[in-house]
């Protein structure tokens, strides 16, 4: 591989270094081209711009790879839980079972979180979305950390303030949705593993003890694991630009939070459901669906479907089809929205204009359904998106520190109005 790339400006010629990656993906270093040159770059989307150099999670969108620390998607999946997973991703390789078993108790002793927080829900609006007061909540986590907002906090004052956000996200997610049914919320019970505490504080009952059963609980260590971390992406961006400022933890979080809402990003799952039932409702007729999110004219999109990197296949997509047939077999559920979106996958598949742009179904065209199925509203889809993203963000806001990254701060080329005189108002 050559080592510098030229880059020719009129009769000038810029050598620009040649950096690659331990799998093999070659970038151009144009950190110093605006020094060297007076020229930026123009990415709008970012589509061709390398943002920093991660050694969390690597993908091939090209062939359907994904890897958290060199460690594939699939095996994963199969055989770890999340909170193994977590670790992975912070800390940077598998625990032994001593360290697994002291980070388990290490959340466990912070996952109540302060009663004032509960004040908070008395002022959202019922109804009010999970994501608004999701972000909200994280974000108000600083507010009662005050000891996290001290500029040089050592490394084992940022693990205590790791540990307890990976800690109090559960408690609120579940408090979000006992809050929107209008019930008393519960409080987390130390001697279960994480997710089953979750599952027990989101549909547990304080009246009387109601079984987690391991089914629920093993395909939601699944659906958790497979959004743990992305790399680079607009919400992880987010989180790393934000943290950049040397804003707090929870401050570049609750951004991340923000971030993932947007339908074309974490909210698809939520509007995936949303377009299945609305097909169903229509007579479901996948075809005429197929061929409003072919026309220009339209501005209906095919949710679920399309990814910036998958171009072959998105192998968390394939991962979950499955959990999801395994899940409402086990369940017993005879979903229509199942049949519906199987259908229009086979129909996209074939269809020459998904096929030409490379259009396959994400991770987020099937996770809705195991959702439902497991008994949340649609509503709090993009949340538990949130709550399995959580170690991702963790992971890659302390490798930004870690790595003292620079603030993020993009640069950008003007086509405005250029000299204008200020004139008075009666003269306009
Ligand atoms: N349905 C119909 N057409 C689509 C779809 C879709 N879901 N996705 C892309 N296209 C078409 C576009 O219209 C465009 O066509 P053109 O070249 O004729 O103009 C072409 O495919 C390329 O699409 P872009 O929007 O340029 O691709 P981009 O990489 O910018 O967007 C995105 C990717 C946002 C995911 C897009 O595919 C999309 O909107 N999908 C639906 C929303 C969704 O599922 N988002 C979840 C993503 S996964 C996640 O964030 C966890």
């Amino acid at each position: 591989m050559a080592d510098t790339a030229q880059l020719k400006i009129g009769d000038k010629t810029y050598d620009l270094p040649v950096i690659e990656g331990t799998e093999g993906e070659k970038a151009i270093d144009i950190s110093k081209l605006r020094d060297q040159s007076g020229y930026v770059t123009l990415d709008i989307g970012y589509k061709n711009t390398g943002a920093t150099k991660s050694a969390i999670t690597f993908l091939d969108g090209e062939v359907g790879i994904l890897k958290y620390r060199g460690y594939p998607i699939e095996q994963l999946a199969e055989k770890s839980t999340f909170v193994e997973v977590a670790y992975l991703l912070i800390y940077g390789d598998l625990p032994s079972a001593e360290q697994l078993k002291n980070f388990e108790l290490e959340i466990s002793r912070h996952t109540l979180v302060h009663e004032d927080m509960k004040k908070f829900f008395d002022g959202f609006p019922s109804g009010s979305h999970p994501m608004g007061q999701l972000s909200s909540l994280i974000g108000a986590l600083a507010a009662f950390n005050p000891a996290s907002l001290k500029q040089s906090l050592s490394a084992e004052e940022v693990n205590l303030e790791i540990i307890k956000l990976i800690a109090k996200m559960s408690t609120i997610v579940s408090w979000i949705y006992k809050k929107s049914l209008g019930h008393p919320v519960i409080y987390p019970r130390n001697q279960y593993d994480y997710v089953t505490n979750f599952m027990h504080m989101t549909f547990g009952q304080r009246t009387e003890e109601v079984e987690i059963d391991p089914v629920v609980v093993s395909a939601m260590n699944k659906l958790l694991i497979l959004h743990a971390d992305h790399e680079q992406n607009c919400s992880t961006s987010t989180v790393r630009i934000v943290g950049s400022s040397d804003a707090n933890l929870y401050a570049s979080i609750s951004a991340g939070i923000s971030a993932l809402w947007g339908p074309l990003h974490g909210g698809a799952n939520q509007a995936v459901i949303e377009m299945l039932q609305k097909i169903k409702e229509d007579g479901g007729d996948t075809d005429k669906w197929i061929a409003k999110a072919k026309d220009k004219n339209d501005p209906f999109r095919l949710m679920g479907f399309g990814h910036r990197v998958y171009k072959n296949f998105d192998p968390r997509a394939k991962i979950i089809k499955k959990a999801c047939d395994d899940i409402l077999e086990k369940l017993g559920i005879n979903d229509e929205t199942l049949e519906i979106a199987k259908k229009l996958e086979e129909v996209a598949l074939h269809d020459p204009y998904f096929v030409e742009r490379k259009l396959y179904p994400n991770v987020d065209f099937y996770s809705g359904i195991i959702y439902t199925a497991l008994g949340f509203p649609t509503d709090m889809f993009t949340v538990l998106f949130a709550l399995g993203r959580l170690p991702g963000w963790i992971a890659q806001w302390k490798e930004m520190k870690a790595n003292k990254e620079p603030i993020g701060r993009p640069r950008q080329i003007y086509v405005g109005a250029t000299d204008k005189n200020y004139t008075d108002i009666k003269n306009r």
